[in-house]
């Protein structure tokens, strides 16, 4: 059976990249796969979290779902702190992870920056809890953004590290599904840098969240080069700025990256940036006014996540059962 798990941290600023890069892929998957999607909070707690803010971030996540197309019907949303074999799980498969996996993880190390000795524990057992938010629901297919395939293959071992010791094949081998035109959405100031909640110039992202004046100004600030658009994609090089403009484009048009190369060739920046600010309005300003709809009515959301909780728990905690009984741990 194939069952997909994918998540998002509620840090706020969810912004084009989570849009392009994940939840928009997961809409069109909902058809085909039996889906989960969480609201990853114990994640962002890895990071001081104001208590008030990360409860409305919860929300608003959970509004974002909603307003993008995920079906509470078809699809499982809950928020992980809320069904507890995501942190108990994670304890079991700290003791099959060698710490030499975890000090090879990029984030850690961007996160953590020169202080290493002060980050917290959380932090560098992150993709720990998120194997075991895959694990704990025996996930075969993650979607998530391209600065996540580190720590899914990360996810990826710890199964076959688990499996291999118990010679079992109690957990599948979850695969990545990396696709879409925009699986690495970067900054409007730097087309080297990704587009990120935590970029400290709110004009390096397009939050769902920003008005169309917003949208429109930040399209117009964007960082760009002197030359007209190029036909041929190899004549992208050193163009970061305008690959992830159009990667943008192409993603939110669904239309192949190669044909809207074409469409907007010999184009100049301004001409460009006005389609594309159009079609980012087009797209992305139903979505918000939806999530605001959404968050006027925080008790249906709460219902939302409450019946999430359910049916996550019912699932996780028969595998949890499993997994220590495979383990040898005296089920009482
Ligand atoms: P988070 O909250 O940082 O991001 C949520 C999703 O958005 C994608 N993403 C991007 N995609 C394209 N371009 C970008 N600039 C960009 N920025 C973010 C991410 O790849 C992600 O898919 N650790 C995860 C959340 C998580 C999870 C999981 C995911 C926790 N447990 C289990 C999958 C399965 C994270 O921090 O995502």
């Amino acid at each position: 059976m194939n069952r997909i798990f994918s998540g998002v941290q509620p840090t706020g600023n969810l912004h084009l990249g989570n849009y392009l890069g994940a939840i928009k892929n997961w809409v069109s998957l909902q058809k085909d796969f039996e889906c989960i999607f969480c609201i990853v909070d114990l994640h962002a707690i890895t990071i001081k979290q104001d208590p008030k803010e990360l409860e409305n971030n919860t929300l608003e996540v959970t509004a974002a779902y909603l307003a993008s197309g995920i079906d509470p019907e078809k699809t499982i949303i809950f928020n992980q702190s809320a069904v507890s074999a995501h942190t108990e799980l994670t304890w079991l498969l700290s003791c099959f992870t060698p710490i030499g996996w975890l000090n090879r993880m990029t984030q850690f190390k961007e996160k953590a920056g020169k202080k290493k000795d002060n980050a917290v524990l959380g932090l560098y057992s992150y993709p720990v809890l998120m194997a075991s938010d895959i694990l704990a629901y025996k996930a075969t297919h993650v979607p998530v953004g391209e600065d996540q395939k580190q720590h899914l293959e990360l996810s990826r071992d710890i199964a076959g590290a688990f499996n291999q010791a118990y010679s079992t094949d109690l957990f599948p081998i979850p695969e990545p599904q990396i696709f879409g035109e925009a699986t690495r959405v970067m900054s409007l100031r730097n087309g080297k840098n990704k587009m990120s909640k935590s970029d400290e110039s709110d004009y390096s992202r397009i939050n769902i969240t920003d008005t169309k004046d917003l949208i429109n100004l930040k399209i117009q600030k964007a960082k760009t080069d002197p030359y007209p658009l190029p036909s041929e994609k190899k004549e992208l090089e050193n163009r970061p700025e305008a690959e992830n403009l159009l990667g943008i484009y192409s993603a939110l048009k669904d239309e192949k990256f190669d044909d809207v190369m074409k469409e907007m060739s010999g184009k100049d920046f301004s001409s460009f940036k006005k389609l594309l600010s159009e079609l980012t309005i087009d797209k992305i300003e139903p979505i918000s006014k939806k999530m605001n709809d959404y968050l006027k009515n925080k008790d249906y959301l709460k219902k939302i996540l409450e019946e999430g909780k359910k049916k996550a728990n019912d699932i996780s905690s028969k595998n949890l059962l499993e997994i220590k009984k495979t383990i040898g741990l005296l089920i009482i």
